[in-house]
């Protein structure tokens, strides 16, 4: 398997493994006290975590400005430091948030929040430039959202970004923002217990790069939470929102969820790949457009998600096996 991807028509490569930064943001919430975040994380760790991943050939990073309300991007700026050249950084914009109750009060489609955010982004992550600028509300109106695609445009032509995606599951929007010259991708929910043949079909028509969320279906392909341990209440998944599939509120992941792990046990760790890494094969056999990326809050994960890479992808009997054994 080749080890880079492209981003869409932008030129920009990457690992075929990027690592997101969700988690390592630590702990934020909603203005109604849910969790958002994944729980307490130790910076220092964390720090570590991104050097594993450069030494390992990780070249892409995936944050927001929200993920612990400014905290994910500043630790991923101090963890890059003078490596920040060898990467590329991808950040979203849209929600509103208050950093010292570490809160999210909500979400802001014009033009000119997304200037001001751009602008506390580059200071946070210490940087001149954003490579993949992305558009975090998912639903938000799509006339809007063609407004915000030429303002992305205006941000290429002043050399603040090199290219821009939206984070969105529903193909149609994902469309309206590629229609713009520097729109490289689109940043999606996928993994092997939640296909997406839509977006994947979009992606190939549009020219666009794949950036898979989820990828580990929020921990659920990895294994550990077959014997559902307790979750902190910090954590999204012990109090899962609507959208949040596969956790049930203050009981762990759902049963029916691990049975279907379970059966994919045997395919997906064949080859002496793990779960995890069983589970990031899929989606690059899944389409060559896709670059997962699997969030991460410790070493060992670091090292564990980007063993992925040198086992590549599986193969298509090995897909097809998925969907009989899913009945897909
Ligand atoms: N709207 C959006 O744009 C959006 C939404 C969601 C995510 N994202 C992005 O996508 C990234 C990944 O998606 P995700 O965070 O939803 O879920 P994910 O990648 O499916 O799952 C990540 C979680 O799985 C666990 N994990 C990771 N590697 C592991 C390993 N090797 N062994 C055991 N456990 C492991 C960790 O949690 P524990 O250690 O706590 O179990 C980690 O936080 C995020 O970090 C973020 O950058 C974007």
């Amino acid at each position: 398997m080749e080890i880079t991807r492209t981003l869409g028509r932008s030129g920009i490569q990457v690992s075929a493994l990027g690592f997101g930064c969700w988690a390592i943001g630590g702990e934020w919430q909603d203005a109604d006290g849910q969790p958002l975040g994944w729980g307490r994380v130790d910076d220092e760790e964390s720090v570590r975590a991104v050097h594993r991943a450069l030494d390992l050939g990780v070249t892409f990073f995936d944050t927001a400005d929200t993920y612990g309300t400014g905290h994910s991007e500043r630790i991923l700026g101090r963890a890059l430091g003078k490596r920040r050249d060898d990467v590329v950084v991808a950040t979203k914009w849209g929600n509103v948030f208050d950093e010292d109750t570490r809160t999210r009060t909500g979400g802001d489609d014009s033009p000119a929040y997304a200037r001001r955010a751009l602008t506390a982004s580059l200071r946070r992550l210490d940087t001149d430039h954003i490579d993949l600028y992305q558009f975090h509300l998912s639903d938000a109106d799509p006339e809007r959202a063609a407004e915000l695609r030429d303002t992305c445009e205006e941000f290429v032509q002043e050399g603040l970004i090199r290219a821009y995606a939206w984070s969105t599951d529903d193909p149609a929007r994902a469309a309206v923002f590629a229609e713009g010259t520097h729109c490289a991708a689109v940043q999606h929910a996928a993994n092997v217990l939640q296909d997406a043949p839509e977006m994947f079909a979009l992606c190939e028509e549009a020219g666009l790069a794949g950036i898979i969320r989820s990828p580990l279906a929020m921990g659920l392909l990895t294994g550990r939470h077959a014997g559902r341990p307790r979750l902190e209440t910090g954590d999204i998944r012990s109090r899962p929102p609507a959208w949040l599939q596969g956790f049930a509120a203050g009981s762990g992941a759902d049963p029916a969820w691990l049975a279907r792990v379970d059966a994919l046990r045997d395919v997906l760790t064949s080859g002496g790949r793990t779960l995890a890494q069983g589970a990031l094969a899929w989606l690059w056999a899944r389409s060559p457009r896709t670059v997962p990326i699997p969030g991460f809050r410790s070493v060992a994960q670091a090292e564990e998600n980007a063993g992925a890479m040198a086992h590549g992808a599986l193969t298509a009997e090995q897909l097809t096996e998925v969907d009989r054994i899913l009945g897909r």
